[in-house]
């Protein structure tokens, strides 16, 4: 069964917008990510960013707390942050590259060219008991040097494939991009998940990549619940979810 991890990201950002520096204000991304999991996600992933623009350090202590299901940490592979998850015990970590400008993360970690460091940071991971997965690009260069960090997972990088989603052509080489990215991945011995950009009408044509364990997707959820709820807006991206056949 293809499983869900809501990032909460976005939340946070709301909250962010109007309670900057406060201790607390709403929307609460603690509150929403026990939503998230009632409804029947199955994971809560949080960014903890550098500059911490969304998700604030007291959060990601709450989310050990009270999280039931799999807490997914996204994080930048910087010795601040590594230390931070170290203590903090996330079920896994997604490492992830940070730029201060990007509005989200917008490209795939180069692997390939930090083998040695993502090893390092891998090694102490799973000797914290953590699980790791890569951020990247569904590049095979990146996949094989992902598979030599010895990392158990890979997110697939599917933002250019939602980004391409209109333009029939460009789509269809993307889709082909990720679909052979998956198959070489899997024979490589790693767990593939998938993320970025994921909505609700992207999601059915993205089914034809094989293998996948684990979506991680945020902000057509967070924007969808708006308007109808997050246990609706939850809910409504598992029916969809469990048509996925692998
Ligand atoms: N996976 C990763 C690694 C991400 O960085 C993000 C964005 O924070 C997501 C998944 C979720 O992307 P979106 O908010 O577009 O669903």
């Amino acid at each position: 069964m293809l499983k869900l991890g809501v990032n909460i990201d976005h939340v946070a950002t709301l909250r962010e917008a109007r309670y900057r520096g406060r201790e607390q204000g709403d929307p609460d991304p603690v509150v929403s990510a026990l939503a998230c999991e009632a409804a029947g996600a199955q994971g809560i992933t949080a960014h903890l960013r550098e500059d911490r623009r969304h998700i604030q350090d007291r959060d990601v202590w709450r989310l050990r707390e009270v999280i039931q299901t799999r807490f997914n940490l996204e994080m930048a592979n910087s010795p601040e942050i590594v230390a931070i998850a170290l203590r903090l015990k996330p079920d896994i970590i997604c490492l992830v590259p940070e730029r201060r400008q990007e509005v989200t993360t917008e490209g795939g970690l180069d692997v390939a060219a930090n083998v040695k460091s993502l090893t390092d940071t891998r090694e102490k991971m799973n000797d914290a008991g953590i699980e790791v997965s890569l951020f990247i690009a569904p590049d095979p260069s990146q996949i094989d040097a992902a598979a030599r960090t010895g990392s158990q997972f890979i997110e697939l990088h599917t933002g250019a494939f939602a980004e391409a989603f209109h333009t029939e052509k460009q789509r269809d080489s993307e889709l082909e991009r990720l679909i052979s990215g998956a198959r070489l991945a899997h024979g490589l011995g790693l767990k593939v998940n998938a993320g970025h950009g994921l909505n609700y009408q992207n999601l059915l044509l993205l089914y034809r990549v094989p293998h996948l364990v684990e979506l991680n997707i945020g902000h057509s959820i967070v924007s969808r619940a708006v308007i109808i709820g997050l246990p609706g807006a939850v809910g409504e991206m598992l029916r969809l979810m469990e048509t996925y056949r692998g």
